[in-house]
């Protein structure tokens, strides 16, 4: 099991488009509130971050209110606080922040930021899972697309990342293409099945460096493919050619990673962990190779506050403390990184 705060945590996620608030007890959700903006920033075709942290302001005392009723306790039952405060927008982080400040201040609380791809590399121990350390971690979410050797917690080393886009954000990008709206991750995995990958010929950039990921020509390609076919453009078969370069991508790094890095675990993490192609893809790597694989319940996958409230437990945990003394940071590396290696 992992080490964590005695009593209940609050956690406070509140980085991009999600206010979400989670209490934990050990590794164990009690209760969990999520206001999303998806539809609000639909419209845009993306996220606007004066509308989001406006949108949290909104959000973040309802959101709170009604997670505290779920667990059935009020904010003197807390034995500590959890915020994300790096990597995400700063309007957005600065809502969940300046709460998470108040109330420690209020009630004489811990309270320690997260880093929010911490929060993710902790999603799939929600419950009752121990980590398995060292283990290899693949983050794929909309704004970042690493592989990760997760040495312990707190100390961690980067095998590969992405040149240029996130792997959510390809996913994105073509399902805009596509006419599929925004976010379109789940909307483009949904027609893929439905259509025939080997369809359209697409690139697999980077296929000879272990290190390094690159979605950008993949967009080019899928824009070229749109433009050239016109009417006879078969949408499904053009999602599940993208969905097929995105994981033949993603798990050939991974498969190299796992011959070439001793771990007994793997694990995928991030919005881009709910496709079940990519984790079909992987769980058979995995097989191949004689080591577990663990992705987070569905969920989890995407952004929550339960997987922060669980990176701030361990953080606590470990006698950490940040007070009010803590800034947010649009960008920012995991806590405990060595380079890439
Ligand atoms: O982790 P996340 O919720 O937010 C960030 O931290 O970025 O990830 C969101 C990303 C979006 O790009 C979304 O399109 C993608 O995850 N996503 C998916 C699926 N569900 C969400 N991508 C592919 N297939 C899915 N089923
Ligand atoms: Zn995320």
């Amino acid at each position: 099991m992992l080490n964590t705060f005695e009593g209940l945590v609050i956690g406070i996620e509140s980085s991009c488009d999600e206010t979400s608030v989670a209490i934990l007890s050990g590794q164990k959700l009690v209760a969990m509130s999520t206001a999303t903006q998806e539809l609000i920033h639909r419209e845009f075709g993306g996220v606007v971050p004066e509308v989001a942290a406006r949108l949290h302001v909104e959000s973040i005392i309802p959101v709170v209110t009604d997670a505290l009723a779920q667990a059935g306790i009020t904010v003197d039952d807390l034995s500590g606080i959890a915020v994300t405060n790096r990597p995400g927008l700063i309007g957005a982080l600065s809502v969940g922040c300046a709460f998470a400040k108040s109330l420690a201040f209020a009630k004489g609380l811990p309270l320690v930021g997260v880093h929010h791809l911490e929060g993710h590399l902790l999603s799939p121990f929600l419950g009752e899972k121990s980590p398995v350390f060292p283990h290899l971690a693949l983050i794929v979410s909309g704004g970042h697309t690493e592989l990760v050797l997760v040495k312990e917690f707190g100390h961690y080393q980067l095998l590969a990342e992405t040149i240029d886009d996130a792997a959510g954000e390809a996913f994105d990008k073509a399902a805009r293409l596509l006419g599929f709206g925004y976010p379109g991750g789940r909307a483009l995995s949904e027609a893929a099945k439905s259509g025939i990958s080997a369809a359209y010929k697409l690139p697999r950039a980077m296929e000879h460096d272990p290190r390094a990921f690159s979605f950008s020509g993949l967009k080019t390609a899928v824009m070229q493919i749109v433009k050239a076919e016109g009417d006879a453009l078969n949408s499904n078969d053009l999602a599940a050619s993208v969905q097929l370069a995105i994981v033949d991508a993603l798990s050939s790094k991974v498969a190299y990673c796992l011959e070439n890095v001793s771990v007994e675990l793997c694990t995928i993490v991030g919005g881009v962990a709910a496709n079940s192609a990519l984790c079909e893809r992987i769980a058979l790597e995995c097989r191949r190779n004689g080591i577990q694989f663990l992705c987070p319940e569905l969920e989890y996958c995407t952004d929550n506050a339960a997987m922060i409230a669980l990176a701030g437990s361990s953080r606590l945990a470990l006698g950490e403390d940040d007070s009010w003394r803590f800034d947010m940071f649009s960008n920012a590396p995991l806590p405990g990184l060595d380079d890439v290696g």
